[in-house]
C-alpha cells in the first residue's frame, strides 16, 4: 500500500516540489474521459485536489482514474505544485495540487446510499433518517468530524482541569440497582437469580456520594447515564455527564470550582472570556421569567399585577383572586394575575398569533390569555380594555407601557399562571424575533446560577411530594433546623423549605445541576419519609446509603454537567443527535444497528423472562 506521508489537510505552498503520498476518500471528480481528471481527496483533516494528467501517465492508471467514483478509497503518489487552475480560497490546501504518478485503489465502494455532504454551501445534506442509518458515511462529513473533534477537546480540557485540582477519576458501575431517582429506568435481567433485575444508572449519584464517604475527597467521571424518557431536541435516553463530587465543602466552594471550569472550557474551546456568573434565586427566576432556567438574553419579563387587577371589574380576575389568598405569597394554590408587556406588540403580533396564544396557554392548564393593545394615542383597545380604564395609570406605571404595546394577561393559580406565561414569553420572543443568535454564532453567552430551589414540589399526577432536585439534596444550611422540626403534614411549611441545590443555566438551557448533599442519616430518613417511602422500603432500596451515612460521612456536595448540551452550545446546534456519534431517534431506535431488536425465546427463557408483547 502507498502509505501516506501527509494528510489531506496538510499540504501548503511550502511543500511545492515534494513527492508525497495521500490516502483518503474520493470526494468529487471532474474530467472523466478527457485525459485530464481532477479528484478531490478527503480525509478527517481536509481536502486536497489531485490531478491525473493523461500525457504523463501510463494508460492503465488514467483508465483507473477515469472510473473513480465518490467514496472510493484510494492511495496516490505525486508531486506537489501550485494550482494551475488558480487558488481555491475555501480550502486550507487551496493553493496547491498534486500531479499524480501512482494510484492504488484500496477499496472500491458500492453505490453509496448517501454522500457525506454538509449542505447548504456544499452538496445537499441527506435526510436524518438516512444519515443515521448509514452513519459510517454520514460521519465522514467535515462538520460531523469537526463536532467529534470539539467533543474530544472537551474531554481533554475537562480531565486536565479536574486533574490539576486534585480530582480522582473513578468509574462506577453500569449494572446498578433500581432506585427511584426520577425518570423511568432501563432494566437488565440477571440469569443467576431468577426474577432479579439490574437497572442502568440514571446518574452515578449514590456511588459518588459513597466515594466521598470512602475518603476519595474529590471525584470526577465522564459517564454515561440512562433515562427511559422520551427523547427531545436536547434530551437522549442515553447521554453523557461530566460528574463531580467534593468533600468538606459547602455550596459556594462547589460553585467557585465549577465557575473556574466553565471559564477554562469556554476559553479553550470557544476562545471566550466568561465573566463572573450572575446568581438568581429560583423565586426571582419564577417571578420574572416564569421558569427555573430563564433565558436572560431578552426582556419580556412577567409582572404580578394582582393588586391592580383586584381593583377592576374583570370577572375572571375577580374569580381567580378569590382563591387561596390566605396561603403564603408564592403558594401554588393562590390566585394571581400576571402580565407581560410586549413592546411594539400592537404591530408585531398578528391576530393569528394572539389567537394561537390562547390555545397555547390552555395547553399549560390556563384558561386563556387576555390580549389588550395600547393604541397610538395611549388608549387601551380590544378585549377587556374598557374594564381597565379605571386602573390605566397603575398599569402603565407597573408595566412601563408605551403607545403601540400589547399586554398579555393570564389569571390563574400561581403555579399555572407562572408556567403558562413562562412558556408564552419564549414563544412571543420567537414570534417578534428578539431571541439573539446562539453564542456559537456570535450571540451572547448568558450564564446564570439558579439557587435556592424549593426542596419539594407536589407531583402533578400522584399529588405526592417529590424532591425538586433529587432526594439526596440537603436543605440549605439556614433551613436545616426548620426542616428537622417541620411537621411533614404542614403543607405550606414544607413547600417553603429551600434546598442547597444549584443549576447552571446558559441562554435558557440547563447545562448543569447539583447540590449539597445530606450527610446526616436522620435528615436523609426524614426526606424519605416525606417522599412517602416507608422505613422498610427506604431500607430495601437505600440501606447501603443509610448505613454509609452512619459511618463517618463527611459533608459533601457536587454537580453534573450535561456534556452533550455543552457540545451543542459550542458547535451551535439545537439537535442533540448532531453531537453524539451514534445517537438514537425520537423513538429510541439506533437506525444503523437496528437496536432495540427482538431476542430468541431461548434467550428469554434463560433469563426467566416472559414477554407479554403481542408479536
Ligand atoms: P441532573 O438530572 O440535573 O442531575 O442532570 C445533570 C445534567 O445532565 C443533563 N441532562 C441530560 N442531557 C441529555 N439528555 C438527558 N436526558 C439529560 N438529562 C439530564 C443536563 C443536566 O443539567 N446526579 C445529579 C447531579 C448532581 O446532583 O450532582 C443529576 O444527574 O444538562
Amino acid at each position: 500500500m502507498l502509505r501516506r506521508t501527509h494528510t489531506c489537510g496538510e499540504l501548503r505552498e511550502s511543500h511545492v516540489g515534494q513527492t508525497v503520498r495521500l490516502n483518503g476518500w474520493v470526494n468529487g471528480y471532474r474530467g472523466h474521459g478527457t485525459g485530464l481528471v481532477f479528484v478531490d481527496l478527503r480525509d478527517r483533516y481536509g481536502l486536497t485536489q489531485v490531478v491525473f494528467d493523461g500525457e504523463d501517465l501510463p494508460k492503465d492508471v488514467l483508465e483507473t482514474a477515469d472510473h473513480l467514483r465518490n467514496e472510493d478509497v484510494v492511495a496516490i503518489e505525486g508531486k506537489v505544485r501550485i494550482r494551475v487552475g488558480g487558488e481555491n480560497p475555501k480550502l486550507s490546501t487551496g493553493k496547491v495540487e498534486i500531479v499524480v504518478s501512482k494510484l492504488e485503489v484500496l477499496n472500491k465502494t458500492a453505490n453509496p446510499p448517501i454522500l457525506p455532504d454538509d449542505g447548504p454551501s456544499g452538496g445537499k445534506m441527506a435526510n436524518e433518517e438516512l444519515r443515521l442509518t448509514h452513519r459510517y458515511i454520514d460521519l465522514r462529513r467535515p462538520r460531523a468530524q469537526q463536532i467529534l473533534g470539539v467533543r474530544h477537546k472537551v474531554y481533554q480540557t475537562t480531565r486536565r482541569y479536574f486533574d490539576e485540582n486534585g480530582f480522582l477519576e473513578v468509574e462506577t458501575p453500569i449494572l446498578y440497582k433500581s432506585t427511584p431517582e426520577g425518570a423511568r429506568e432501563f432494566l437488565v435481567p440477571n440469569r443467576h437469580v431468577p426474577g432479579s433485575w439490574y437497572a442502568l444508572p440514571q446518574s452515578p449519584q449514590l456511588f459518588k456520594q459513597i466515594l466521598m464517604v470512602a475518603g476519595c475527597d474529590r471525584y470526577m467521571q465522564i459517564c454515561r447515564c440512562f433515562r427511559d424518557e422520551d427523547p427531545r431536541a436536547d434530551r437522549q435516553a442515553e447521554f453523557t455527564q461530566i460528574d463531580l463530587e467534593m468533600s468538606f465543602v459547602r455550596r459556594d466552594h462547589v460553585m467557585e470550582m465549577m465557575e473556574g471550569f466553565v471559564r477554562r472550557l469556554w476559553k479553550e474551546i470557544a476562545g471566550v472570556d466568561v465573566p463572573p456568573m450572575q446568581r438568581m434565586t429560583y423565586r426571582e427566576a419564577m417571578e420574572r421569567f416564569g421558569i427555573d432556567r430563564p433565558d436572560t438574553r431578552y426582556g419580556l419579563e412577567i409582572k404580578d399585577i394582582s393588586d391592580i387587577a383586584a381593583k377592576t371589574d374583570v370577572g375572571f380576575f375577580k374569580d381567580v383572586l378569590a382563591k387561596g389568598q390566605d396561603r403564603p405569597k408564592f403558594s401554588a394554590h393562590r390566585g394571581v394575575v400576571k402580565a407581560i408587556r410586549v413592546p411594539g406588540g400592537a404591530e408585531k403580533l398578528t391576530r393569528k398569533m394572539t389567537d394561537g396564544y390562547n390555545e397555547f396557554a390552555r395547553s399549560f392548564g390556563a384558561g386563556g390569555v387576555a390580549v389588550v393593545k395600547v393604541n397610538a394615542q395611549g388608549a387601551f383597545e380590544t378585549g377587556i380594555a374598557k374594564f381597565l380604564e379605571s386602573v390605566k395609570a397603575d398599569l402603565f406605571a407597573a408595566l412601563g407601557l408605551q403607545p403601540g404595546d400589547t399586554v398579555l394577561f393570564v389569571s390563574d393559580l400561581y403555579s399555572v399562571a407562572t408556567k403558562a406565561l413562562g412558556e408564552l414569553r419564549q414563544r412571543v420572543a420567537r414570534d417578534i424575533g428578539v431571541v439573539p443568535k446562539p453564542g456559537a454564532e456570535g450571540g451572547p453567552w448568558n450564564f446564570l446560577w439558579v439557587i435556592d430551589f424549593p426542596m419539594f414540589e407536589r407531583d402533578k399526577e400522584s399529588g405526592r411530594w417529590v424532591a425538586m432536585h433529587h432526594p439526596f439534596t440537603s436543605p440549605n444550611d439556614d433551613q436545616l433546623e426548620a426542616f428537622v422540626k417541620a411537621d411533614v403534614n404542614d403543607e405550606d411549611t414544607i413547600a417553603q423549605i429551600v434546598s442547597a441545590g444549584y443549576d447552571i443555566v446558559l441562554n435558557g438551557q440547563e447545562i448543569a445541576g447539583g447540590s449539597v448533599r445530606i450527610h446526616d442519616q436522620k435528615v436523609q430518613s426524614k426526606v424519605f419519609q416525606l417522599l412517602g417511602l416507608s422505613p422498610e422500603s427506604a431500607k430495601e432500596k437505600f440501606s447501603f446509603l443509610l448505613e454509609a451515612l452512619q459511618f463517618g460521612a463527611p459533608p459533601h456536595a457536587g454537580i453534573a454537567f450535561g456534556l452533550d448540551r455543552l457540545i451543542m452550545n459550542f458547535v451551535g446546534t439545537d439537535n442533540i443527535r448532531d453531537v453524539i456519534a451514534f445517537p438514537k431517534t425520537q423513538t429510541g431506535q439506533d437506525l444503523m444497528t437496528k437496536a432495540p431488536s427482538r431476542v430468541t425465546d431461548e434467550q428469554l427463557k434463560e433469563l426467566y423472562v416472559k414477554s407479554t408483547a403481542n408479536l
